[in-house]
């Protein structure tokens, strides 16, 4: 069991070493003693960062499945590996043992085959935080379907654009789902959708909040009535090391999201020893993530990677706030936690609720805290730390993204000393880079630069869907023979990393990560909208807010500026989701424009941030008389 379960700092120094000088030997290792194949590797990896191409364990034959489930039916196969907590505090929690989890999954894949799905299609599910979910993401990879989870969150239009991008031939989604005190009516959101999408043949309809819904004949079906019908073993289908596993979307500064494809065996033993290491976790624990399944955290960190170790992995249906904001500490002490991962904008949001919902629960079951999203500020850090962890459980601030996969730069629990806002050293086999404005390696420690990674790692994502050119357009043109993340970052005397945040027009919102262009687009869809530019400013609890700056069409007629703010946001809500609607709307003569025309950013920005002392070069700008105006009136 040679360095799979790092345990001191020392030890961490050792491994990292040596997965750095001869990463072949180091990753065929890991492969070799944690996972099952069905047939090993030729090579463990191949790679050229100029395509860019990158193969792990090419001629290796596996099925992922296998690895998180049918390996440990005989070891655990009565063990819980799923417990799923209802949004209803009231509604009791159910308890998946790995064999009813193998049982389910086998049922849902057969469900799938006789829909029509075969290897290679792929299909978009679209379902809340029910068991459905992380069972209809397994049946897929047990078939070698390649899902492509899209947020229940998201719109109609996003969640269209997102079906018709990658070609999906099945919607997997819900009658409604519930969320607080409120439902949602996911299935007309899928109608709407479909409503312009032609790919889809079929539409699965799990049962969770007993809705009136309309099912369209010959193309909607009831799940469950299929699932009690299916056989309940299915062979898994044999995928090769590459084949892709999932798309899963993500926002780029510009354009349309981006389909994200991760295959199959790098993801999953970079995914599993992640786990396993960061979070130190042991046999009998139990840990949860409050992620949704619906981002990579909860893709790698809910589904594949705890299930991978036999962990027992908690689903969390609802909010922190219902029926209160005790509702995080009750599932802790419920389920006996003992390892917590979440974001800073919940950390925030309960810390503001102070700590008497804390108090009246016991979390002396937690271990290990965990972090994602985004920075983390000082002052949530020390709130987590006293407050969650009284001190003891050391905070794991994960740095990574969608196109990661796995955590890159973190802590390992118990072995790296923690540091508030920083998320430390790179995670075994990871070799970051910090990069100045001229494209050069900035080495040494006290520096800071642009976040690039100059070594592949097995969990990247492998290219962007039906569009390898933006691939390498967006990760692999700003630096010679680097993966750019977008990211900036200080590294500190000791070699510590703190990611500073983003350097482009990606903003992140609640942990969510937000491109400016297709908010921008929803805006300028206003018929009395000419023209559009959002910015991110800081807010106290998700982060970032949003704030646009708008310019209208001189038509002579005067609107009321409330209700043109109201349908703006409608219009966000409906193409982009309510996840996107902006705090501030500010309505302006002009935009700062280049002389080629694109908007600076960059100064709306300090606007927005009300920065105004030193606005930088606007030497290049075409109409500087703008910029006073806009700063006379700022929000
Ligand atoms: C962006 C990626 C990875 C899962 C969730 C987000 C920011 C993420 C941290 C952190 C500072 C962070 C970065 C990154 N980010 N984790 N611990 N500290 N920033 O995935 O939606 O692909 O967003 O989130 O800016 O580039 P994502």
């Amino acid at each position: 069991m040679s360095n799979y379960h790092i345990k001191h700092l020392e030890e961490y120094y050792q491994v990292y070493r040596k997965s750095v000088r001869n990463p072949e030997v180091f990753w065929e290792e890991i492969a070799e003693e944690h996972f099952m194949w069905r047939k090993k590797w030729d090579n463990v990896l191949s790679w050229d960062f100029t395509k860019p191409e990158v193969k792990w364990f090419e001629g290796a034959q596996l099925n992922i499945t296998e690895n998180c489930i049918d390996r440990h039916l005989y070891t655990r196969g009565n063990k819980t590996a799923i417990i799923f907590e209802p949004n209803d505090p009231k509604e009791s929690a159910e308890h998946i043992t790995y064999k009813q989890l193998h049982d389910r999954v086998c049922r849902f894949a057969n469900v799938l085959k006789e829909k029509g799905i075969k290897k290679g299609d792929r299909v978009c599910i679209y379902l809340p935080m029910i068991p459905e979910l992380a069972i209809s993401v397994l049946a897929c990879a047990r078939i070698g379907a390649i899902h492509s989870v899209v947020f229940a969150g998201f719109s109609a239009s996003a969640l269209a654009t997102r079906i018709k991008d990658s070609e999906c031939k099945m919607v997997i989604t819900s009658d409604g789902s519930f969320r607080g005190s409120k439902t949602i009516d996911l299935k007309g959101i899928v109608d709407e959708a479909l409503e312009d999408c032609d790919t889809i043949e079929s539409v699965l309809v799990a049962k969770r909040i007993d809705a009136n819904v309309n099912m369209k004949s010959g193309r909607d079906y009831w799940l469950q009535p299929l699932l009690d019908e299916a056989y309940h073993d299915c062979e898994p289908e044999i995928m090769n090391a590459e084949d892709p596993l999932f798309i899963l979307y993500t926002s780029g500064s510009t354009g349309k999201p981006k389909g994200m494809v991760h295959t199959t065996a790098g993801y999953m033993v970079y995914t599993a020893y992640t786990f396993k290491n960061v979070f130190q976790y042991r046999e009998k624990d139990v840990y949860w993530c409050t992620a949704d399944i619906g981002w990579i955290t909860g893709h790698s960190y809910i589904v594949y990677g705890p299930l991978c170790n036999g962990a027992t992995t908690i689903m969390f249906e609802g909010v922190p706030s219902y029926p209160d904001f005790g509702r995080f500490w009750e599932i802790v002490e419920k389920h006996k936690v003992n390892q917590f991962y979440t974001a800073p904008t919940a950390i925030r949001a309960l810390a503001k609720e102070g700590v008497e919902h804390l108090e009246k629960h016991d979390l002396s079951s937690l271990k290990v805290l965990g972090t994602v999203g985004e920075p983390i500020n000082e002052e949530a850090w020390h709130w987590y730390d006293d407050n969650v962890g009284k001190k003891k459980a050391p905070i794991v601030d994960t740095w990574w993204q969608t196109e990661t996969g796995g955590i890159m730069i973190t802590p390992i629990a118990f072995a790296t000393p923690t540091k508030p806002t920083y998320a430390t050293l790179p995670f075994i086999g990871i070799q970051p880079a910090l990069m100045d404005e001229n494209g050069k390696e900035i080495k040494g420690n006290q520096v800071d630069g642009r976040l690039c990674i100059k070594f592949p790692w097995p969990s990247m994502a492998r290219t962007i869907w039906g569009n390898h050119q933006r691939y390498k357009d967006t990760y692999f043109s700003a630096f010679e023979n680097k993966y750019f993340t977008g990211d900036g970052a200080l590294r500190d005397e000791v070699g510590y990393y703190r990611i500073t945040g983003r350097v482009d027009d990606v903003i992140i919102v609640s942990g969510h990560n937000l491109g400016t262009a297709p908010i921008e687009d929803a805006i300028n869809e206003h018929p009395a909208v000419a023209e559009s530019a959002i910015v991110g400013f800081p807010h106290d609890i998700k982060g970032n807010a949003l704030y646009g700056y708008v310019t209208l069409k001189e038509t002579g007629e005067s609107r009321n500026h409330d209700n043109l703010r109201k349908e703006i946001n409608q219009l966000i809500t409906e193409q982009v989701g309510p996840i996107a609607k902006l705090d501030k709307i500010q309505f302006t003569a002009g935009l700062p424009k280049t002389r080629s025309g694109k908007i600076m950013r960059r100064i709306l920005r300090k606007i927005a941030c009300k920065d105004t002392s030193n606005l930088g070069d606007t030497s290049t700008l075409l109409n500087p008389e703008i910029v006073q105006g806009i700063m006379d009136e700022v929000l």
